[in-house]
């Protein structure tokens, strides 16, 4: 490979030609399935990050072209690529955030649950790097179905003994940004004013907007609150129905996953007040894993919060979520276990 391109091969030349650009200070980033739909513009958009010195893009197929590709741009993180499973302790290896949208996306007709067989023992394989190269990386998972595979990354955590609850955060970032979006038209607002808590999980039901937490303070009519519950619950089969066999949402996931990120990276740093909605090993429900909103700092998820006052219309929404959600995790957890 050009010596720009930084892309690790058996010859190690990509290694030898690794150097900070410019020794800007910086966390150290790896993408997992950075070839992929969602990972090809979420490299883009974190190559853009100031906050990031380093980003390690691993995939199993065209990781090198993505690459050279991104490597052009002249932002200050240092680009390297890494190809394949031989490929993945170097990948893995000193970093900081590890963001993982590995994995099979949707097709019409599917659910995420639909997804598990093949993505789960992805998730694990990674995971089973992560443990061996950087315990104690920050981890974003994306890849569906993100109720169950939290729960594998969990599993596979705690069986090697390097567990650390706090740094495990279940990307739910798109449901909040799509919850803003369609609130926002309702109320006639510019969405970047609106904040709507998302809590529960990532799949149908499990996703539980509080409507009656939204800021600024609003009131809906029962219509209004059917219409954007069930927008927001069904938003990624709306993409997916649109792309007609071609895939889920890749372009708002990368930008929710980067906003996400970002914040994760803003905690490490040690600013204070960042608070965001994601799935995380949780004491507000008796369920072992659940979203909410929390505060993350230099470990991560550093405080859960409560679910706050709810109406009626949303607790009855939360038991539907709860029975879904305990069932996911099962089948997350079982599939380590067994
Ligand atoms: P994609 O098929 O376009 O890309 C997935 C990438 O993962 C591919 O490049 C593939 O080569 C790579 N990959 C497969 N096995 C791998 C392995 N073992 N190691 C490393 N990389 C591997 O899919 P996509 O549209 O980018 O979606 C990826 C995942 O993200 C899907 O599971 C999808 O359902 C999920 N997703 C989650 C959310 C969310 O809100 N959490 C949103 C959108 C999509
Ligand atoms: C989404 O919400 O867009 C993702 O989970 C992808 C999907 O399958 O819907």
């Amino acid at each position: 490979y050009p010596s720009n391109v930084q892309v690790e091969d058996n010859s190690g030349l990509g290694r030898a030609n690794c150097r900070a650009k410019g020794g800007a200070p910086g966390f150290k980033v790896a993408i997992l399935g950075a070839a992929g739909g969602i990972g090809q513009p979420l490299a883009m958009l974190m190559k853009m990050n100031p906050l990031v010195s380093a980003l390690h893009l691993y995939d199993v197929v065209n990781a090198p072209g993505v690459t050279a590709d991104i490597s052009h741009m002249d932002t200050g993180a240092v680009v390297r690529g890494f190809l394949g499973q031989p490929q993945l302790d170097s990948a893995l290896t000193g970093m900081d955030l590890i963001i993982i949208p590995a994995g099979v996306p949707r097709k019409p007709g599917m659910t995420r649950d639909d997804l598990f067989n093949i993505n789960a023992g992805i998730v694990r394989t990674l995971c089973e790097g992560i443990v061996k190269n950087c315990p104690r990386a920050i981890v974003n998972l994306i890849s569906n179905p993100v109720n169950s595979t939290v729960p594998i990354a969990a599993e596979v955590f705690k069986k090697a003994g390097t567990y650390d609850p706090k740094r495990l955060l279940g990307v739910t970032m798109l449901d909040v940004v799509r919850a803003n979006t369609f609130v926002a038209e309702v109320l006639g607002l510019d969405p970047r004013e609106v904040d709507v808590p998302v809590v529960g999980g990532h799949s149908g039901v499990t996703i539980l907007p509080l409507l009656s937490q939204v800021k600024p303070p609003s009131s809906f009519t029962q219509q209004e609150i059917e219409y954007l519950t069930n927008r927001i619950q069904n938003g990624g089969t709306e993409v997916v129905e649109a792309k007609a066999g071609t895939g889920s949402a890749t372009l708002s996931m990368a930008y929710a996953a980067v906003k996400f990120a970002d914040a994760c990276l803003r905690g490490l740093r040690g600013d204070a007040g960042v608070v965001e909605c994601a799935y995380v090993d949780s004491e507000v429900t008796e369920l072992p894993f659940f979203a909410t909103k929390v505060r993350l700092g230099r470990n991560g998820a550093e405080e859960i919060y409560q679910l706050g006052p709810l109406n009626e219309y949303e607790r009855v929404g939360l038991e539907k979520a709860k029975k879904e959600l305990a069932g996911s995790i099962q089948k997350g957890i079982s599939f380590i276990r067994k």
